[in-house]
């Protein structure tokens, strides 16, 4: 889906040098310490920033969606709204239908009128996903998604991004310093340093626990 090669771009500490192979369908990490280049990298995939030199081949007819870790909602305008922006930016039909339908995939319907300061923390990073989601992406470019959120609502989180890689089949390219989170739900990863990659490897998976547990089980689970 993805072929990166020979991609060079020159940062103020280091050089980031990187070839990848991402295939269509993969949940794929992007592992590192905090500066090691990792939103650097994601951004130059996104478009959003340049490279010096080298190319990016994506697979025709993708569309990509990025999410990014402080959200970046508007907190003047409530959830649908925020949600019907990229149809805006677009220049896309307002599909009420279709916001309806993205809202309730992540839980979040009967939420569609508040205002994004009524909301908490993991509701908010739901909205940023819905609002990712609503142009029909096939790759999804996710910074630290999870890295605010509390271990239970990060547990919550990690599941949509399963439900949205198996009902739809999207790539997902997920930036993150958390092992925990890349074990439940990459099939690989890169392990990046520096601007290098060092290594790219399967992951063996853990489960998310499948059965909705209850908050109290959950910790006991966690620290039992
Ligand atoms: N446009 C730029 N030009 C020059 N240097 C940059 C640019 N953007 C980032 N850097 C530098 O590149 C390094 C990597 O930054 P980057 O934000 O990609 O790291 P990161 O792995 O995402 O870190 P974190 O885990 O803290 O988010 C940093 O030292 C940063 O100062
Ligand atoms: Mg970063």
């Amino acid at each position: 889906m993805i072929n990166i090669n020979n991609l060079k771009k020159r940062l103020n500490s280091f050089d980031l040098e990187v070839d990848l192979h991402i295939e269509k369908g993969e949940i794929f990490g992007i592992i590192g310490k905090s500066g090691s280049g990792k939103s650097t990298l994601l951004r130059i995939i996104q478009g959003i920033e340049k490279a010096d030199v080298g190319e990016i081949f994506l697979e025709e007819n993708t569309e990509s969606s990025y999410i990014f870790q402080e959200f970046n909602l508007l907190y003047n305008k409530n959830v649908f709204d925020n949600v019907a922006l990229p149809l805006i930016l677009k220049k896309k039909k307002i599909d009420r239908k279709k916001i309806e339908k993205t809202l309730d995939f992540v839980g979040l319907l009967d939420k569609k009128s508040f205002f994004i300061s009524e909301l908490s923390g993991g509701e908010k990073q739901r909205v940023a996903i819905a609002r990712a989601l609503v142009t029909n992406p096939n790759l999804l470019l996710c910074d630290e998604v999870t890295a605010s959120l509390d271990k239970f609502i990060q547990k919550e989180i990690l599941e949509l991004f399963l439900k949205i890689n198996r009902d739809y089949g999207t790539t997902i390219i997920l930036v993150t310093h958390e092992l925990d989170v890349a074990k439940k739900l990459c099939d690989r990863v890169s392990v990046i340093e520096k601007g290098k990659i060092l290594d790219t490897f399967d992951v063996v998976k853990d489960d998310i626990i499948n059965h909705k547990s209850e908050y109290l089980e959950f910790v006991k689970e966690f620290l039992g």
